[in-house]
């Protein structure tokens, strides 16, 4: 595991045959440093919640409309379980879902919203699930947080989840409606987050009571916004405060090629405001792992986004940033996700499809990358266009 290199080795010593005891010394460092990062926790705003310093994204798990193909079979459930159980091995413990997510809430209004704005035209989107596995993130999630109760009782898992402010949506009481039919999904009875996905387009005053409520009944920990801008997000923080709730977060989209929260006022609002900002997509769908390339680009709609020419404009960067990471044994993965933990205040949620890609996101924390290292990174990236993103962090 990348990530055991970070740490030193916990002391330990073991007679026995060469391989095990470095098996054994591995594995000594493995849990010494899962354990450093399960204990490394940030508090998300003025909230008493505290999260591990990297989450991890569920939206692929079940997703037929964005993720997999669109194809949800065993075999991929079986990779997302081992994704969940890899996160938690190396410490990781905060998951963010959607009721959106998967076959649960139809989600076609939203897909479609998004990828008419991305490339101009109406695409096809699959509803709903003829899968005999369970499909929907959240039941997922679920699923998998009791399987692992089984095994280890003690264990304890962050659920960060969203309501989806559906434009025939209305008012407070929807969000609590929608909020006990995701527990119902999670087999919770409560969630430590609870998100408003996008801002509503008839207005959100409804929408925030409906947080604020939820708060008090005890269904959540802490709640947070998504895709706010800066004068939503301060209205949403102002109401909140007059009930005496913290907003905690601002989930947003922001990688080292999606800079928008720097340019639009967000990331410094969240700063001033002492509000966490959430940073989703934050390998930029799997392109800063340097996967991807002009010959070889990704399939399906992140085809459509990541075309062979943005990849080739892309190059330079990720070879400095496969450099910079030559320094430290780390991948490019580890280094843009440690490049936006540098930023301060920002929790980025990379999405896991299975144990690997997990393991690999634990080996981006512990360590830091220079000042001129985040500085020239910045700079070199301001020479990429970026993509367009999801058009309602503009509302
Ligand atoms: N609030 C919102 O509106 C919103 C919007 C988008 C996302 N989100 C949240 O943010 C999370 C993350 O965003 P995202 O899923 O859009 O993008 P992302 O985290 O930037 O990229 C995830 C994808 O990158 C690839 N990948 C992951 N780890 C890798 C590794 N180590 N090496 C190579 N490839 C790797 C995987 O796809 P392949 O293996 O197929 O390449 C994976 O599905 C989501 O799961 C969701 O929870 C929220």
């Amino acid at each position: 595991m990348a990530m055991a290199m970070n740490v030193s080795s916990a002391c330990f010593c073991v007679s026995g045959n060469r391989r095990s005891v470095n098996r054994v010394r591995a594995v000594a460092s493995e849990d010494f440093a899962a354990s450093k990062i399960k204990e490394d926790k940030v508090r998300l705003g003025g909230s008493d919640l505290e999260v591990t310093r990297l989450g991890i994204g569920a939206w692929s798990w079940g997703d037929t409309s964005y993720w997999n193909n669109f194809e949800w079979d065993d075999g991929k459930m079986k990779a997302a379980k081992a994704a969940f159980d890899s996160s938690v091995d190396c410490g990781i413990t905060f998951f963010d879902t959607a009721e959106v997510y998967g076959s649960g809430v139809r989600s076609g209004c939203y897909f479609q919203f998004i990828l008419t704005n991305i490339d101009g035209k109406l695409m096809d989107i699959i509803f709903g699930s003829s899968y005999s596995v369970p499909s929907n993130s959240e039941t997922l999630l679920g699923r998998f947080i009791e399987d692992r109760k089984l095994k280890d009782p003690e264990v304890e898992v962050a659920v960060a989840t969203k309501y989806a402010a559906l434009p025939w949506r209305l008012g407070r009481q929807s969000v609590l409606a929608a909020l006990k039919e995701s527990l119902d999904r999670l087999g919770l009875s409560s969630v430590e987050l609870y998100q408003l996905h996008w801002p509503g387009i008839w207005g959100n005053e409804g929408y925030i009571d409906g947080l604020g409520d939820a708060v008090e009944q005890g269904l959540v920990k802490a709640v947070g916004v998504s895709n706010y801008s800066e004068s939503r997000l301060r209205s949403a923080y102002e109401k909140l405060k007059k009930r005496g709730i913290p907003l905690a977060s601002n989930q947003v989209n922001y990688s080292l090629i999606y800079r928008a929260p720097e340019e639009n006022g967000v990331k410094a609002a969240c700063d001033e405001l002492g509000v966490t900002l959430i940073a989703y997509s934050p390998i930029a769908q799997g392109v800063l792992t340097g996967k991807y390339t002009p010959e070889n680009p990704p399939t399906g709609p992140r085809g459509q986004i990541y075309t062979p020419e943005f990849l080739t404009k892309l190059q330079p960067l990720l070879n400095r940033i496969k450099d910079v990471g030559q320094n430290y044994s780390k991948t490019p993965t580890q280094v843009v996700l440690n490049w936006l933990v540098a930023q301060e205040n920002v929790v980025p949620i990379p999405g896991a499809k299975n144990a690997e890609q997990a393991e690999e996101f634990a080996g981006a924390l512990g360590w830091r990358l220079t000042s001129d290292e985040i500085d020239e990174l910045r700079s070199l990236a301001l020479e990429v266009k970026p993509v367009i993103g999801f058009p309602v962090e503009k509302l």
